[in-house]
């Protein structure tokens, strides 16, 4: 067995940059159920951000936007518009991670410190990885509080929707990119190429991309990376990198052991999703055979089904969360599959063309 030669123990979790933090924790506890837990801003001590944190089970949601004119953030916020800024691990030793990583060519974006209060220590560093996004390395084995120093409790909770972990994250860049970051993943975090997609699995009658799934030693880590292949139009990933600015994270899966009802509740708080044709269904049972959900509810709800050699997966994707056609979201729920849903790519490319082809973007 390969040795995995860069310990991550799990994605800690994600912070996005925005322009109202306040407003963004509204969202997300008012429609995707996140608990807010805990507040970091001017009345703890910070003077020129404010931070709050989110979770739902095991993924936390962080929020940070600049509170006074000319910060560092609101120039790349004015670039991007909100945006996944910080894919975070939790490490065994963040002084040997951050420093393997530079070793092997990693770009260094915060030398290692520590958070402290009466409660312990935290350790952080971070590296760039591409765009304006970095991966922060974090140990709070030290520490007897919840998330960082520095936080104070700020606890409302929000109604869950059954949301259970961070699935995967997947990242957009630009054309012959993408094998320069696989690489990059091999060599510097001992990721592994896991799947690959090119593009005549991905591709339309007008556009199509490739994609390559990274996975972290322990496989508990998984990052698609996806460039656009040339087609008869713009593509998807061409379009998500103009409005974003170059390459960022597109979409984030959550993963749920009850997609009927997570979906349900979803669309009752007015999340939209990506909309298949209904004949998408009249051909589902010859493609996966028997599965446990009933195929009318699938059906009204517009979730999507795949199978691969383990089991099936369910998943459905959101319309972009943002003004911009940027980052979405993904529910997922895994029946066994490991997969990634190819043999729902056509559809789903399909409804996302018929979406920039209303914005004008196709
Ligand atoms: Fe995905």
């Amino acid at each position: 067995m390969l040795q995995d030669n860069f310990p991550i123990r799990k994605v800690d979790h994600i912070r996005h940059y925005v322009g109202n933090a306040r407003q963004s924790a509204y969202f997300y506890r008012s429609i995707f159920g996140f608990d807010m837990t805990m507040y970091h801003g001017l009345e703890t001590g910070l003077k020129h951000e404010v931070d709050y944190l989110l979770e739902q089970n095991d993924v936390k949601l962080l929020f940070t936007a600049p509170v006074r004119p000319g910060h560092p953030i609101a120039e790349a916020l004015a670039i991007h518009g909100d945006f996944v800024q910080d894919i975070a691990f939790e490490v065994d030793d963040v002084d040997w991670s951050f420093h393997e990583a530079v070793r092997r060519g990693a770009k260094p974006a915060r030398e290692p410190f520590s958070l402290k209060n009466d409660e312990g220590e935290v350790r952080l560093a971070s590296i760039h990885i591409y765009g304006d996004t970095i991966h922060t390395f974090l140990n709070r084995d030290n520490f007897k509080g919840h998330f960082l120093p520095g936080f104070r409790e700020r606890f409302e909770p929000g109604v869950g929707i059954g949301i259970q972990e961070i699935d995967h994250c997947v990242g957009n860049v630009a054309l012959g990119q993408m094998n320069v970051w696989v690489k990059w993943y091999e060599d510097i975090l001992g990721f592994k190429n896991i799947i690959s997609f090119d593009d005549n699995d991905i591709s339309t009658d007008y556009t199509s991309l490739m994609s390559k799934v990274m996975a972290s030693g322990n496989g508990r880590v998984k990052f698609p990376i996806n460039e656009p292949a040339p087609g008869k139009k713009k593509s998807q990933i061409d379009e998500y990198l103009e409005f974003f600015g170059g390459p960022g994270v597109q979409h984030v899966a959550l993963r749920t052991d009850d997609i009927i009802d997570t979906v349900k509740k979803l669309k009752a708080k007015g999340m939209e999703f990506l909309r298949v044709p209904k004949t998408y269904y009249e051909m589902l049972s010859d493609r996966v055979g028997d599965i446990d959900e009933d195929i009318e509810v699938l059906s009204e709800l517009g979730i999507l089904v795949d199978r691969d050699d383990e089991g099936y997966l369910l998943q459905i994707f959101t319309k972009p969360i943002t003004d911009r056609p940027t980052l979405f979201y993904e529910i997922i729920n895994r029946k066994g599959a490991t997969s990634f849903g190819k043999g729902n790519f056509k559809a789903l490319f399909e409804s996302i063309e018929r979406e920039q082809e209303v914005r004008g973007t196709l």
